[in-house]
Parts: structure tokens; sequence; C-alpha cells
């Protein structure tokens, strides 16, 4: 096969994609060139910690929002990869929610063990994608830092992996300006110990906020109080937790919101979420989307409706994760080898989106949610090689997740589920986790 395809972004989506493509070859078939570009010094993406905020050694925006002692805020059983069990890489059963260090080394194991790392170039941000309507095929430019050196190549299809946790949203209130405590994005977060005998505030009520806020009060700060635009997040908080109304302003140390009450600050953190950013794609490429489980313009999820030769991997709202980036690589690896056919017919691939949209908006709550992205699974792997596995029990997973959160907030991670691959139940983990203050590999993985 003559065709050269390029990948963006070395996280789990992108591996996800190498992954898919060396699986074919494993089983006798010719493969098209793939070159992935990867902007920092190593594979795995958000998984990838790095201590570092803002610009990194090149100048370039950190990518990484990961931070210290981040423990997965779901049960490893609804992301695990079916062809790559915790067990084949572990050597045994471990418990159902790892620290961000064990995810690493799994996400890791996979791709180390199919040999793909020397398709990666690495610390080599991609710059600008272009669509050549003469040739039919795509001109990428990169930056490859190290050499200080820009250049283009040509490609017949782009799948595009960037990410879209990493461009923070960050909205500002009045007084910001002349606030005397530190303000920051949940972004740019990397330590709780930071915060210890503090009063934070924390703005947004999604994972960011809850996770955030769960580690300052494990790693000892004074008090949290959490500022909800929409609804407060309800659960059963410890006794210096509080959940308030919108913020409204600050002064020099105080936070005022909507119901007139008001709280003195050491910290503010925005758990605002983020933005989907790709400032490497022109106006007829670039994806614009909000952050939900039914994209915009995405045929399946991932092929770009107005030029379906380019194609968008992990770009929906996440319950499922690594999963469902390998049922999307696959599904788009048979795309570009020609076994799976894209509709020619662009209004087709229009209103494919156009039910998908409606499809989502029908639910009305998360189990409604957990179980329409479970579908998509189901659907994508449905159409190729990928194994099979029981991705209703994964939705279980979750659905008994969402009912431990409900009944402990901060004992939530202290359940253990059965792995959907292997069958085999995960050991409870040795200690509770808001004892567990060291979070190394070691530590986690010891019986
Ligand atoms: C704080 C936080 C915690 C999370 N915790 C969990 C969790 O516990 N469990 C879970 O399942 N999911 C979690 N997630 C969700 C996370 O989105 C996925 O797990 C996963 O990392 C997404 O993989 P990805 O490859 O799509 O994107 P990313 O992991 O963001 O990887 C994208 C890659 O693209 C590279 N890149 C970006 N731009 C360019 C460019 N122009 N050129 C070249 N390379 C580029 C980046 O350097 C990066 O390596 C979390 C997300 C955040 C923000
Ligand atoms: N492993 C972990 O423990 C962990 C930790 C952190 C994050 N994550 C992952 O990271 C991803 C992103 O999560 P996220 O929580 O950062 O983002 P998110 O889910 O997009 O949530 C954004 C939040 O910000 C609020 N918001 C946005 N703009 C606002 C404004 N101007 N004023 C007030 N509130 C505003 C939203 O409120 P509204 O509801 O009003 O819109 C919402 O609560 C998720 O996939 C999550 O799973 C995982």
């Amino acid at each position: 096969m003559t065709k050269r395809i390029a990948v963006i972004g070395a996280g789990p989506s992108g591996l996800a994609q190498l992954r898919a493509f060396q699986s074919a070859r494993t089983k006798g078939l010719d493969i098209p060139e793939v070159v992935c570009f990867e902007k920092q010094e190593n594979w795995g993406g958000l998984w990838n910690y790095s201590w570092r905020t803002g610009l990194d050694d090149y100048g370039e925006p950190v990518h990484n929002g990961m931070y210290r002692y981040l423990w997965s805020n779901g049960p490893k059983e609804g992301l695990e990869f079916a062809d790559y069990s915790f067990e084949e890489h572990f050597g045994k059963q471990i418990g159902s929610y790892p620290p961000r260090a064990v995810l690493y080394d799994y996400i890791e194991g996979r791709v180390k063990k199919a040999g793909v790392r020397d398709w990666i170039r690495f610390r080599t941000p991609v710059r600008h994608v272009q669509y050549n309507a003469a040739t039919g095929n795509f001109t990428v430019t990169a930056h490859d830092l190290k050499a200080d050196r820009m250049y283009a190549e040509e490609f017949d299809h782009v799948v595009v992996a960037s990410g879209h946790f990493s461009t923070p949203n960050v909205p500002e209130f009045p007084g910001f300006p002349t606030f005397n405590g530190r303000i920051l994005h949940a972004h740019d977060f990397r330590d709780a110990m930071e915060f210890k005998d503090r009063d934070i505030l924390i703005v947004g009520t999604s994972y960011s906020a809850e996770d955030i806020g769960s580690q300052c009060w494990k790693y000892g700060c004074k008090s949290v109080t959490v500022s909800h635009r929409t609804a407060a997040m309800g659960f059963d908080w410890p006794a210096n937790w509080q959940e308030v109304p919108l913020l409204t302003h600050v002064d020099t140390n105080t936070a005022y919101f909507k119901d007139g009450t008001s709280k003195r600050v050491d910290a503010i953190i925005l758990c605002t979420g983020y933005q989907h950013h790709f400032p490497f794609l022109p106006d007829d490429l670039r994806l614009k989307t909000r952050n939900r489980l039914a994209t915009s313009d995405l045929y399946k999820g991932v092929a770009w409706v107005h030029n379906p030769k380019l194609f968008f991997l992990g770009m929906q709202d996440q319950w499922f994760t690594f999963n469902m980036f390998d049922a999307q690589a696959w599904w788009v690896r048979d795309v570009i080898m020609g076994r799976i056919a894209v509709p020619a017919d662009k209004a087709e691939r229009l209103s494919d989106v156009a039910a998908r949209v409606a499809g989502e908006d029908a639910g009305s709550d998360a189990h409604d949610a957990i179980h329409y992205q479970g579908e998509y699974v189901k659907e994508l792997i449905g159409e190729t090689d990928y194994p099979a596995f029981d991705v209703d029990g994964a939705c279980a997973a979750f659905f008994e997740w969402k009912q431990h959160k409900k009944d402990g907030i901060m004992t939530f991670r202290d359940h253990a589920y059965r792995s959907v691959i292997t069958g085999t139940m995960a050991p409870l983990h040795h200690t509770p986790w808001q004892d567990a203050l060291e979070d190394s590999m070691a530590s986690y993985l010891r019986s």
C-alpha cells in the first residue's frame, strides 16, 4: 500500500490509531505508512505528567493538565482495552481506581508490545494542515523543535488526535485583577499540598471541580467552597465543604456570591472546562463543537462531514475513554484501508450527525448518556475486527460507580468491579482512598 497517513498526537487516541494499523499488519494485511506527530517528548498525552505549567522549554503551551495524586475518576473496568487486559499487563488483577502512574504504565505497555514507537516523531508539533483540492491530498507542516526546522510533507489522510482537555476556558470575574490570593485554572493545578491550611474557592461543578476539591480536602486544606453556575453537585460533602451559587465578584480577599453571601478565601481555582482548540487547522477543516457526546460535523463521530478524508478521534465528552478511542481508531483504519465505505453523499453524512444529536438530546440524565455512548461503542466495534466485549457490562460498572458516588463521595474509590475482558473480580485496594496519601505505582500494586 502506498498511502501515507498523518496522525496528530500520541495520547491514548493517537496511540489507538497506531495500534489499530499494527494489529492489521500482524494479520498479514498491507498497511499504509503511518507518521505520528507528537509535540511532547514522550507518548501518553494527558497521562504523561509534567510539573511544568504555562509554556514548556520550547515555548509551546504545556499540554498536560493532570496533577500529582490523581487517581482514575471512574472504574478502570469501564476503559480496559479489549486486546490488552490489565491482567496481561500487570500479571495480576489490580484495584479498580488506579492512580495516574499506573494507568500511564498500562497505556504504554500495549504500544511497547506493538512496537510502534518509531512511527512517532516526538517534539514535533503540527503547525498547519492544508487540503489540496487538485491532488486530493493534504500538506502537513510540522516543526521539528530539536532541530528547529519547519518542513512540509504530503499525506492521503489526516487523523487529528490532539485531545480537547488542554486549552482552558478561563472566565474573568469582577475584582480578579486586585484579588490578593492565587487565581488559577484546573489546567495549571499540580499539587494539593500547596493549599494545605488554606480556604479555597472552586468555580465549576464537573469532574475537575469535584476531584480537585476532594484532593485539596484530602491533603488538608482548611475549607472548600464550590460555586455553581447551573446547579450544585449535591453530594454529601464533609463538614468543611459548602456549595454556593455563582460568584459575582471578589475584592482583595473575599468572594461574593449571587445569594448575597460571601467568604474570605486564599485561592480561587477555576474548574471551568476546556475549549476544542485546533490552531493548526484552517477554516475548511476546523472542528467547532461543544463538549458533548454527539459532536458537530463528524460522521460516525469521527469522519469530518465536509471532507471525510480527515478524521478526528476522541472529540466527544467522555464516559468511555480508551476503549471508545480504540473503537474509533479501528473504524477509521478500516475506512482508510477501503474495508468500510463512507457515504459519498454529504447529505447522508449530515443526516447521520443530525440523528446522533437527536439521540443524545432525547436522553435526560447521566444513565441515558452512559447508555448512549455504550451503544456508540458497540456500533463501531460491530463494524470492525476489534475484539467484541461486554459493553453493557462496562455500562453496568458506570451505573454502580454513579451510585457509589452518591453513597459516599470520599469513599467511592474503595469499591471494586469485575473485568468485562477477563471476567476476574478486582481486589479491594489495601488502603482506603482518603488515607492513601502516597500514589506511586509501587505502593498501588502492593498486594
Ligand atoms: C485532569 C484530567 C483528568 C482525567 N482523568 C481521566 C480518568 O481518570 N480516566 C479517564 O478515562 N479519562 C480521564 N481524562 C480524560 C482524557 O481526556 C482521556 O483519558 C485521554 O487522555 C484522551 O486522550 P487523547 O489522546 O484524545 O488526548 P490527550 O491525552 O490530550 O493527547 C493528545 C496528544 O496530542 C498532542 N498534541 C496536541 N497538539 C498537537 C500538535 N499540534 N502537534 C502534535 N501533537 C499535538 C499532545 O501533546 C498529546 O500528547 C482526564 C482528563 C483530564 C483533563
Ligand atoms: N481523573 C480525575 O479524577 C479527573 C479529574 C479532573 C478532570 N477529569 C476529566 O477532565 C475532563 C474535563 O472535566 P472538567 O470538569 O474540567 O470540564 P467540564 O466537564 O467541561 O465542566 C466544566 C464546568 O465548568 C463550568 N463553567 C464553565 N464556564 C463557566 C463560567 N463562565 N462560570 C461558571 N462555571 C462555568 C460548567 O458549568 P455549567 O454546568 O454551568 O455549564 C461545568 O461545571 C473530563 O473528562 C473529566 O473526566 C478527570
